[in-house]
This record gives structure tokens, sequence and C-alpha cells, in this order.
């Protein structure tokens, strides 16, 4: 099969598109087809081998990729013959690779089917970026009262919540870099969308939203942005933070949340795989949201040996939607 291998740490040039070995299913596991493979920024840290971060760099060489879409054409040993030829989506683990490929393996246990009516692109999107996105809508336990704020949301998630929260009855905003990004927010039905590379956006939120303040920022960019976007929450407000794309966690302190009442979550690692029935749950509920037409993900789709162009877009912040390969 091809598959995407990495050798050295760098550039997305390390990103090679190779003949490799098929891999064999073991005991209680399925070969997949691949048909999508879903792309993170956290696969760039990764490939560049920086250590900065809260993830180690992985051993190589590897294939990156965790959340695959396809066809189950093989069986392991004690894995039912029923599952041979059903539409599959599986998450292979947080600190698993293999799914930039034509061919992966999976624990039978992982798999989901894919729902009727849908594709394998939006399969893979709702299995790691939806999961995410319901875990952080679980602790926002939004109303239809509330006025969200959403970063960088015309992105994975951030598209994922502005319609999320549209469904909840809330007044939503939306901000992102660029003007492209920003239509597509409008587009999504956001009452507000905002540029937040124009230094006076924070400004330009509150001129959309007239009186009512901001009472829920979902902010994964963190620096600047996720400060801004924080310092605009009227009194109590909640922020649901779960990620620094911007290269630096949202800093606050414990005497702001007292003073303006305000509720703080950090949506990553343990409070999301705490959440009753864990990631397996949170993976069902997304996977519903979609079956049911309630969520459709938004998509960038690019062929599996550019790979490199993949990461370069995610990098330089020109991806939209869920960044996918498809082999
Ligand atoms: N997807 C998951 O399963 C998951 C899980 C845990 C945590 N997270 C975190 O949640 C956040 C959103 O994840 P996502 O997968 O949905 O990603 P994404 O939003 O599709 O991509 C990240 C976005 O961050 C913004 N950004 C701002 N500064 C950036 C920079 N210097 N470099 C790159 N991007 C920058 C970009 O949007 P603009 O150009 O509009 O600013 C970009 O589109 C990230 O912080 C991620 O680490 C994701």
């Amino acid at each position: 099969m091809y598959a995407i291998r990495q050798s050295e740490f760098g550039a997305p040039e390390q990103l090679a598109y190779e003949l490799v070995p098929d891999p064999a299913p073991g005991p209680r596991q399925a070969l997949i087809e691949v048909r999508a493979a879903g792309v993170h920024l956290v696969d760039t840290v990764l490939r560049s081998g920086d250590t900065r971060g809260s993830v180690s760099p992985p051993r190589l060489p590897m294939t990156p990729g965790r959340e695959v879409a396809g066809v189950v054409t093989g069986l392991g040993d004690e894995v039912d013959e029923r599952w041979l030829g059903r539409r599959v989506v599986v998450h292979l683990g947080a600190g698993a690779g293999g799914g930039y490929a034509e061919l992966a393996v999976a624990d039978t246990a992982a798999l989901h089917e894919i729902p009727e009516g849908a594709g394998y692109e939006a399969a893979v999107a709702m299995v790691g970026t939806g999961r995410m996105a319901m875990g952080i809508l679980h602790h926002a336990r939004l109303v239809p009262a509330d006025v969200v704020l959403v970063n960088a949301a015309a992105g994975g998630i951030g598209n994922l919540l502005v319609q999320a929260a549209i469904r909840a009855g809330a007044t939503v905003a939306g901000a992102a870099g660029g003007e492209r990004k920003v239509e597509r927010i409008r587009r999504s039905g956001a009452v507000a969308a905002v540029d937040y590379i124009a230094a006076d956006w924070p400004h330009a939120v509150r001129a959309a939203l007239g009186d009512r303040a901001v009472s829920v920022v979902f902010d994964g960019v963190g620096g600047a942005v996720g400060r801004a976007a924080f310092d605009l929450l009227g009194a109590g407000g909640r922020v649901v933070s779960f990620g620094w794309s911007a290269g630096e966690p949202l800093r606050f302190t414990s005497a702001e949340l007292f003073e303006r009442q305000l509720t703080a979550v950090v949506a990553l690692g343990a409070s999301i795989t705490g959440i009753p029935d864990g990631l397996r749950g949170l993976e069902e509920r997304a996977l519903a949201e979609l079956a049911a037409g309630r969520l459709l993900p938004a998509v960038q789709t690019f062929s599996l040996w550019d790979a490199a162009a993949a990461h370069t877009a995610l990098e330089q912040r020109t991806a939209t939607g869920k960044v996918v390969l498809v082999p």
C-alpha cells in the first residue's frame, strides 16, 4: 500500500508518500481500506519535532494520523465476520499513528458503523474533532439566552460550535483570521462575523451585539485573541478554553474570575475523558448529531499523497473546516 512516512522531524516536505508493506490485523482487529483520514494541527507539531508543548515527539520513522473512515476488508482472529464490508470510522488513539495510509488496522471495539447517508469525510471529522466539540459543549451547558463568541470559528471545532450554538437557540458571534473565513462564518448563520486580525475587532463584536453582553466564550486560539475574547465576557459569563493554536494559552487570574463572577473550564485531557461515557460516548454523540443532520462538519480535502500541502494549509492558517486526506 501507499502511506505517508516520516523519517526525520522538520518541514512538511518530510512527509513522504511511499510504498510500504500492507498492515495485518491481529486478534480482535479489523483491516480498513481508508477512504478518509483526519489531519490535526497537533500533527504538524508532532511532525516538526517541537518539544515545547504538551505533546512528546513520536518515535521515527512513523506514519502520522489517528482517525480513519473506510471499509472493513480484512479481519483478525476472534472477530465477528459480520464486520466484513461494513463502512466504519475509528479514532485510533491519541498516541497512535497509521492513519495517513491506504490501509489501517484498528481494534474492532473502537469501530463505529458510519451512519447511513453520511460520507466518509464527514464521519472522520466527527470521530475526532466532533467528539471534542461534544466535550466542549458538555461543559458549556448552552441555553437559548446565551450570547456565544466562538474564536477560530471557521476551523474544524469552531465551525461545529457555531452550528451547535445556533441550534441551541443562542445568539452567536464568530471570529476568525481573514475575510475569506469571516464570509464562511457569516454563511453559517452567525449574527456577527468578525476578523480578529483587525486591531479593533472586540469593538466590532460589541457593535454587532448591541446591548447584549457575551455570556460564553469558546476559545481554542489562546494568546492575545483568547484574552480579548475573555475581556468581552459580561458578569456571570463562562469561558471554555480548549487549545492555544496561537502558541500561548489564554491567561487570566482567579482574582478576575472573582471580580467578574466568571466560570472557566479548561476542556482538555481529564476534563474531556472524565465526562460520563468517556470518549466513546462523545464519539457516539457526535456521530448521532451527524446522522440526524443536526451537525454537518465543514471539510477541506487533500489527496493522501499531498499530505504536506494539508499540513502547510493548517500551519499557514489557510485551511477551513476539518482537514481530511483522501487516498
Ligand atoms: N480537534 C481536536 O480533536 C482537538 C482536541 C483537543 C484540542 N484541540 C485544540 O482546539 C483548537 C482548534 O482545533 P481544530 O482541530 O478545530 O483546529 P482548527 O480550528 O481547524 O485550526 C486551528 C485554527 O487556529 C487558528 N490559529 C490562530 N493562530 C494560529 C497559528 N499561529 N497557527 C495555526 N493556526 C492558528 C486558525 O484560525 P484563524 O486563521 O481563523 O485564526 C486555525 O484555523 C486547537 O487549539 C487545537 O489544538 C483540538
